[in-house]
């Protein structure tokens, strides 16, 4: 299954991101946490040490290797390159979780088509699953980057939301792009509940059924914005993000079924 983050900037994409690949982790499954959110790192809020992330470049900067696979040079590039090695070559193994670290997609206007915006969506597309196999893909604020293809791709699309009205208009419109796009399940997950107030102008904003689950405000997790380093709360996280990913599994059964 692979389920895609996104949300305005700030949100909680990585950390929702980070607490399902441990949770699903922690349930036997095989993981790929994939960091396409160019802020805060996945790798870090995964707690995962500085000095094996220094290790591993995010592909975007792998300059050499998207010009080698894409032919980029004049202006003609391939639009599908062949990226089958590179999950292999290039992820950090931790175990159950492998992380690719991937950087922002680049933003190139309206358009979706860069050489390395199609070497990403190329990897994306290659990331094909097992049963007990899940993709965590964490974008950034837009999926405008995104080919249908590989929106396509995507089985559950989580559009994180804080209960402000900037943050509610934000995921109308990634909702709207999303379906677009022929995304086939969008879900919208709260976070950062303060009380059932802010739960109920949520639930104003979106119908029932579209509304996945909402994570409270953790005064913890809040204070990580201080921290120079927010390594150590992954364990706060996934205790925040245990309903949701509840909620995630009994989707999961439905997507299984609907695609046979
Ligand atoms: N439920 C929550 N309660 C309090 N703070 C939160 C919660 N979820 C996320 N945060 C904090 O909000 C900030 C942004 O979260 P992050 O996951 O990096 O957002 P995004 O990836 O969408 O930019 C971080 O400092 C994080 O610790
Ligand atoms: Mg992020």
């Amino acid at each position: 299954m692979k389920i895609a983050i996104t949300g305005k900037g700030g949100v909680g994409k990585t950390t929702l991101a980070a607490g399902l690949a441990k949770l699903f982790a922690q349930d036997g499954y095989q993981v790929y946490a994939v960091d396409a959110d160019p802020d805060i790192s996945l790798g870090t809020t995964l707690g995962v040490p500085e000095k094996l992330l220094a290790a591993q470049p995010p592909l975007i900067e792998m300059r050499d290797l998207i010009k080698e696979r894409t032919g980029a040079g004049g202006g003609l590039y391939i639009l599908n390159p062949q990226v089958d090695d590179v999950l292999d070559k290039y992820a950090i193994d931790l175990g159950q979780i492998k992380l690719l670290r991937m950087g922002g997609y680049k933003q190139v206007g309206s358009s979706c088509y860069c050489p390395e915006n199609a070497f990403l969506n190329a990897v994306v597309n290659s990331l094909l699953l097992g049963k007990h196999e899940v993709v965590i893909l964490d974008f950034g604020a837009g999926i405008e980057h995104l080919t249908r293809g590989t929106a396509r791709g995507v089985d559950l699309m989580l559009i994180v939301t804080e209960p402000t009205r900037v943050s509610v208009d934000t995921t109308r419109v990634i909702r709207q792009m999303a379906r677009d796009m022929e995304v086939a399940r969008i879900k919208v997950v709260g976070n950062k509940i303060r009380s059932p107030k802010e739960k109920d102008f949520l639930y104003r904003s979106f119908s029932k059924d579209e509304i996945l689950g909402c994570i409270d405000f953790d005064e913890t997790l809040w204070e990580k914005a201080m921290l120079e380093d927010p390594r150590g709360l992954e364990e706060v996280i996934q205790k925040s993000v245990k309903q949701v990913f509840d909620q995630v599994i009994s989707e999961r059964g439905e997507v299984t079924e609907t695609k046979g």
